[in-house]
């Protein structure tokens, strides 16, 4: 790749270059490794749980099994039987039906947990000292009719649907985030 004045595109790599052009860091090698484990660590463990509740969902809810793997078959073929990102991205039910499943089953009734680091106050008069710690009430708001109709309802093309109807169909995909949805959390890291 060097001769081709190409740079390898890994996380591995990226946190090596970023300790280099950051040199104050002064991270070493064994810095870098831990970095890696706990990255995968944190990967693995997620995705692992979403996966097992979408079985679990599916083995439940054998109906959507067929209309999944329809849009799977269809959706690969059109890209040349290959498992592209981009085809993987079109597979909007398959999208949808894991979303709900992980809004279904939230595994963080609280989540983004932070630490006041100084005194603050909202607009609205609320005040937090320095050191608190806070967290965004995740499931309370994935079962809230305000945000989400029917809560209580497992619909697996519920997002589909939203989706469908929307002129801005990607915030309903998996992976979007807004302050009612933090499942991956969000902000400026998020986006
Ligand atoms: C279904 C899968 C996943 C879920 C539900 C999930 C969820 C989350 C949540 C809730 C946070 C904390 C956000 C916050 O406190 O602001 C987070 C952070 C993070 N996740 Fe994931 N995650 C998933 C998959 C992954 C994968 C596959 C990777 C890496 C390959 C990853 C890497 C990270 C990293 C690096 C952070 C820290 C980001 C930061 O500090 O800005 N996650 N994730």
């Amino acid at each position: 790749m060097e001769k081709e004045g190409r740079q390898p595109e890994d996380l591995t790599d990226w946190f090596w270059r970023w300790s280099q052009r950051n040199s104050n860091n002064g991270l070493n090698e064994l810095d870098i490794a831990q970095l890696l484990a706990a990255n995968t660590f944190g990967a693995s463990f997620n995705t692992t749980v979403v996966l097992m509740q979408c079985l679990c969902e599916l083995a439940t809810r054998p109906e959507y099994v067929n209309l999944i793997r329809q849009e799977v078959i269809s959706t690969i073929k059109i890209h040349k039987n290959t498992w592209t990102k981009e085809a993987v991205e079109s597979m909007k039910k398959l999208d949808s039906f894991i979303k709900e499943s992980h809004r279904y089953n939230c595994f963080d009734l609280a989540g983004t947990p932070r630490v006041v680091k100084k005194d603050f106050q909202f607009k609205n008069g609320l005040r937090i000292p320095k050191g608190t710690v806070l967290f965004t009430p995740n499931a309370a708001m994935l079962f809230d009719e305000k945000y989400v109709k029917s809560p209580f309802e497992f619909n697996g093309f519920r997002f589909y649907e939203l989706a469908e109807g929307s002129e801005t169909p990607e915030l309903f995909k998996y992976t979007s985030t807004n302050p009612h949805y933090l499942q991956f959390g969000d902000g400026k890291h998020a986006w």
